[in-house]
């Protein structure tokens, strides 16, 4: 029996199945434990479920001498230093395909969200600004047979092109497309690539220059793809038309900050995965992976 922590309560029945060959604490804060906390609960636990917002750095590893799995409860993984968990024999173990489609669903809701201007639409409805039929009010973009540049083909990417054939959308790829032209040619662009030392920042003030002043952008992926003081100040000058993130840079973002008056950006908290089909198989899959890593295994579901 290994000991195992579980930084977060997961929907599902999974951790379940867990407790009976482990001995398994949950976290049950209402919040992500502190970085201090999580470093002294890691003393003697030989298996780790970790969340995005749960930095695996050299610190935490070094609090943790008897770690040997850790299961992330994300497909991405910018939250761990994957070279020091390789140098240190730590095999680590993601959730990908159960949100693919989850996510690719939520990209395509926020660009219909932002093309169609719903956020504004409903908030006036609500605040009793629909005093009749407007012939000009709330006018939109169409999205049918638009163009749709997808940053990043792999998985999720891809499930939204096959939304946008639905729309009879002309789908560019940064498989296919240089970035540059791919943004310069775009009605939407949907950001789709893991965070790295490489995609940091790769949407910047010259890239958000290159959109047309009549784009959507559309961000699923990581906050920090995006240079989020760039995109405040694009929307600002109208350098494009509106965003719609599920992430940003930080998360969640500190009270009062800029982006929460920025004209035409929609912002929602992170949900890209968030129906509860896919979160209870992603707790199933990083159950898989700590099982596994525990027993000496090979992960079914590895990182990288
Ligand atoms: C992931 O898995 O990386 C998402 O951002 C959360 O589901």
């Amino acid at each position: 029996m290994a000991k195992v922590f579980v930084t977060r309560a997961l929907p599902g029945v999974a951790i379940e199945r867990m407790r009976r060959a482990h001995e398994v604490r949950v976290w049950d804060g209402p919040l992500p434990p502190e970085p201090a906390v999580l470093r002294e609960a890691m003393a003697e636990v030989e298996g780790l479920l970790c969340l995005l917002s749960d930095r695996v750095d050299a610190a935490l590893l070094d609090s943790a001498p008897r770690l040997r799995a850790i299961a992330n409860y994300a497909v991405g993984t910018d939250n761990i230093d994957l070279e020091l968990t390789a140098a240190r024999g730590i095999p680590v173990g993601v959730t990908p395909d159960v949100l693919t489609e989850a996510t690719a669903d939520l990209a395509f809701a926020l660009l219909l969200a932002a093309a169609r201007r719903l956020p504004q639409a409903a908030a006036d409805a609500r605040a009793g600004a629909w005093r009749t039929w407007e012939p000009a009010g709330w006018l939109g973009s169409e999205v049918d047979g638009a163009t749709l540049g997808i940053v990043g083909f792999g998985r999720i990417g891809r499930a939204v092109a096959r939304r946008a054939q639905g729309f009879r959308m002309t789908v560019l790829s940064t498989a296919q497309t240089e970035l540059g032209e791919l943004l310069a040619v775009s009605d939407y662009v949907s950001l789709h690539v893991p965070l790295t030392a490489r995609t940091r920042h790769l949407i910047d003030a010259a890239a958000l220059r290159q959109m047309r002043p009549t784009a959507i952008l559309v961000n699923t992926s990581r906050g920090a793809v995006i240079d989020q003081a760039a995109l405040i100040r694009a929307l600002r000058s109208a350098e494009i038309a509106a965003a719609a993130i599920d992430v940003t840079d930080p998360e969640p973002p500190p009270p009062g900050d800029p982006i929460f008056e920025t004209p035409n950006l929609l912002v929602v908290p992170h949900i890209g995965s968030a129906t509860h089909a896919a979160r209870a198989l992603m707790t199933e899959l990083a159950v898989e992976n700590l099982l596994a890593g525990l027993a000496g295994r090979p992960m079914p579901h590895p990182a990288g």
